[in-house]
This record gives C-alpha cells, structure tokens and sequence, in this order.
C-alpha cells in the first residue's frame, strides 16, 4: 500500500465509527478528504455534517451532503479528522491545511474524535513538523518575537489567509515534550487566535493506516 491507500484505508474505517441519525463532525485535508469521498455510503442513516473548513463544506455539498452551522447543532457523537503529527498518548499537532482553528472548535463539540492517518504520521515526539498558529494579522510581529522567546523558528505562511481571515505562523525548531503546557502558553499570547496542538482536546481513537492494514490504538 502507497501512502495515499493507507490514508484512504484509514479514512473509510472510521464510517463504522459513526452512530446512526448523528450529524457527524468533518475535517480538512487529503485524510478527511477520503472519508467525506466515502459518506455517500452511509448517506442513508446520517443527518449531515458539520465541516472544520470551507473547502471540505464545499466538498461535501458537491455529493449532496447537507452541511449544518455548527451554532444549529447540538451534540456531534463523531468528528473525523487527519493529523500532521500524532503520538502515542494520541496528541497531534494540526494545522498543515490551516484550518486549524475551526478543527480545534469542532472537535471540542465532538463526544468522539476520531484520528485518520497514515502510519508516517506517527511519532514519538512532537514538533518535527512545523507547528501552525493561528494569529490576528496586526500581532504578526509581536507573536513571532514571544515564539522567539519560547525556542521556535516562527515563519509566516507566505500568500495563506484562514477562513477567519488571519494568517499562521508555522513554528520550526520546538521539540514538544509538556504539549499541553505548550498549548496552552502559546494560547495565552495575545493576538493568537489558537495554535495546532491537540494535547488538552486529543483523539480518543486513531486508526493508523499501516502496510499490514488499519490499526486501532486508544
Ligand atoms: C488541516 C489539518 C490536516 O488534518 C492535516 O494537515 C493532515 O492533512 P493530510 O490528511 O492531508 O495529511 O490539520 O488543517
């Protein structure tokens, strides 16, 4: 199996995972792509969904899936999403589309996050992959030189705009053992809208696309 069938692998075992009449929770990226692709299976005995960005909304929408406002939904059972980076107490970080923030929203709605990745994604420790925050654009600087102060090599994501209309400062450089210290240090910031660690809001379940088929880990 390539990369792309382990994702797609991944993907469309999390459709078991979702419980009858629910409108479920729908992220963003290629991963979360595969499973709004296989919806229309389940079509059938599912409400909706609500999506963590405005291309998967449009996604879905092309396959006759109604999207909800999340202010008009009560309870999300389930919400399948990808992750840039996950490890084995199944904290992520994400944010390498740049929905970030709506994904962080979402999830915290979700009873159930469920995690769709390829076995590449899995790590021991966090912070290989550049770590996304979400900043108002007038505190661009002043987030990057507090970052500075934290160990990181902050980049702006050149010629990228968020759904909220921020920009992300892609953070190199951090080696993340306390993630959600660090979640929440960098929330505190002031002009950071949110950042793309998942420690305080983890997946509950993931299921890791792998050469030998898709495992399950809690
Ligand atoms: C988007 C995300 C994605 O879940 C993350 O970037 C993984 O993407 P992919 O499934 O394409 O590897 O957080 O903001």
């Amino acid at each position: 199996m390539n990369q792309n069938e382990m994702k797609q692998a991944a993907a469309e075992a999390a459709l078991a995972f979702v419980p009858d009449d629910c409108i479920v929770g729908v992220g963003t990226g290629s991963t979360a792509n595969y499973f709004i692709d296989a919806l229309p299976r389940i079509q059938a005995r599912i409400q909706g969904a609500v999506a963590s960005s405005e291309a998967s909304a449009e996604r879905l929408k092309k396959l006759g899936i109604p999207v909800y406002d999340l202010n008009a939904v009560d309870r999300i059972p389930v919400y399948v999403d990808g992750a840039d980076e996950i490890n084995h107490y199944l904290q992520m970080i994400k944010g390498g589309g740049g929905a970030l923030t709506r994904e962080k929203i979402v999830a915290e709605v979700a009873e159930q996050f469920i995690c769709v990745a390829d076995e590449s994604k899995l790590v021991s420790v966090l912070g290989k992959f550049p770590l996304p925050v979400e900043v108002i654009p007038m505190a661009r600087s002043l987030v990057a030189r507090k970052l500075v102060l934290l160990g990181g090599r902050p980049v702006l994501r050149e010629g990228f705009v968020t759904d909220n209309g921020n920009l992300i400062l892609d953070v190199h450089g951090l080696s993340i053992a306390e993630a959600s210290k660090l979640e929440g240090e960098i929330n505190q910031m002031v002009g950071v809208v949110t950042n793309g660690l998942f420690a305080r809001r983890r997946a509950d379940v993931l299921l890791l696309g792998t050469a030998a088929g898709v495992k399950e880990m809690r």
